[in-house]
């Protein structure tokens, strides 16, 4: 089986596009490889300056991947920042990749040119490094990611070559897969945009935390057409096209069927509403069973780093014996 790895910055509430789009098919994939599901809080520290934030928002991420079910005996789920040689392989990935190959990262051009005038971290400039660090210590075999972070991957295969070319075998070579395709969810009042944390209004976009109310509302109110009737079309009629989408994904139904049911929008809209409630009730319910039980969810949580640290430690413990550090005395 191969290794898989994912990870995820604890940064900004988990909403439907997240859920149907990326983590249904991390619960469906837990068994189909050897998968390891990083939370990546120290990535997440290049742009994150307010104190009290990252532990809430990483504890949160966490119950909310053991609530969509990922099961802690099967997939490995950990928190970066608890794994100490995360950061400690990092430094040596850093010394292994030069000042021009992370200066061309668009990722970092991107970034910082977005944080003109803002404080720019070396830690923003030198991420791949820590990135690399996150992959080659668990001898990934495939890192499924979107295009945005395929430079990262590459990166990361360059470092882990120069590495083995310069100090003998250490690292497995990693490949960047595409991960399998979800749904695209698009945003409930701007349907030709994905729903996106970083959308302008909340109002098209379901929180994998809001209540049923609200879900209901924010199908109700969900922008259609003037058209008034129901086509799969998603070039001409987004909006319905949308609601279809979700109520397939949701219901697990070919869109083709729905079509055919529906005259009106109105009707549509409520069973898409209804059908995303009927999904998201349960795991809201358990999300906070977790965050109310802190002593469960530490121990789940335990049961992912403390596999995630044996793996590390060995990788790490290879990583400096191909060098030749001195032992540790
Ligand atoms: P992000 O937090 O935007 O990086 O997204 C995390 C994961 O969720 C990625 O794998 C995305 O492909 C997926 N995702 C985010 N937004 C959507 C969306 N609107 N529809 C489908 N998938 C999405
Ligand atoms: N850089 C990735 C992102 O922004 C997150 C990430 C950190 C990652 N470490 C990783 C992704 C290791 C895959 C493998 O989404």
């Amino acid at each position: 089986m191969p290794r898989v790895l994912s990870c995820i910055q604890p940064t900004g509430s988990v909403h439907l596009g997240n859920y149907l789009g990326a983590l249904v098919n991390w619960v469906s994939g837990q068994h189909d490889g050897n998968v390891y599901h990083g939370i990546v809080d120290l990535h997440a520290l290049t742009v994150t300056e307010s104190p009290q934030v990252l532990g809430n928002q990483t504890i949160e991420l966490a119950a909310m991947l053991f609530a969509v079910g990922l099961d802690p005996n099967v997939a490995t789920v950990f928190v970066q920042s608890h794994i100490h040689e995360h950061s400690e392989l990092a430094w040596i990935m850093e010394c292994t990749v030069s000042f021009g190959e992370l200066s061309r990262m668009t990722q970092f051009k991107d970034k910082s040119a977005k944080r003109e005038g803002e404080f720019i971290s070396a830690g923003l400039f030198t991420y791949p490094a820590l990135q690399a660090a996150d992959i080659l210590l668990y001898d990934a075999d495939e890192v499924p990611v979107g295009e945005d972070q395929r430079q990262h991957i590459e990166i990361t295969r360059d470092i882990a070559v120069r590495f083995n070319h310069r100090f003998g075998d250490t690292f497995v070579l990693p490949k960047a897969v595409h991960p399998k395709a979800g749904a695209r969810v698009m945003d409930l009042q701007d349907p030709t945009s994905k729903m996106s944390k970083s959308a302008t209004t909340d109002s098209g976009i379901i929180y994998m935390l809001d209540d049923n109310a609200t879900i209901d509302k924010k199908f109700k109110r969900a922008v259609t057409d003037s058209d008034g009737v129901v086509i799969y079309d998603r070039e001409k009629k987004p909006g319905v096209a949308n609601l279809l989408d979700i109520l397939a994904a949701a219901t697990n139904t070919p869109v083709e069927t729905l079509a055919t049911k529906y005259t009106q929008y109105g009707p549509l809209k409520n069973d898409a509403g209804d059908a995303v409630v009927a999904l998201l009730d349960p795991i809201r319910t358990r999300y906070h069973e977790l965050m109310n039980d802190r002593g469960e969810l530490a121990r789940l949580l335990s049961i992912g780093n403390d596999r995630a640290r044996e793996v590390a430690a060995q990788t790490l413990g290879r990583a400096h014996q191909a060098i030749g550090l001195l032992p540790r005395i």
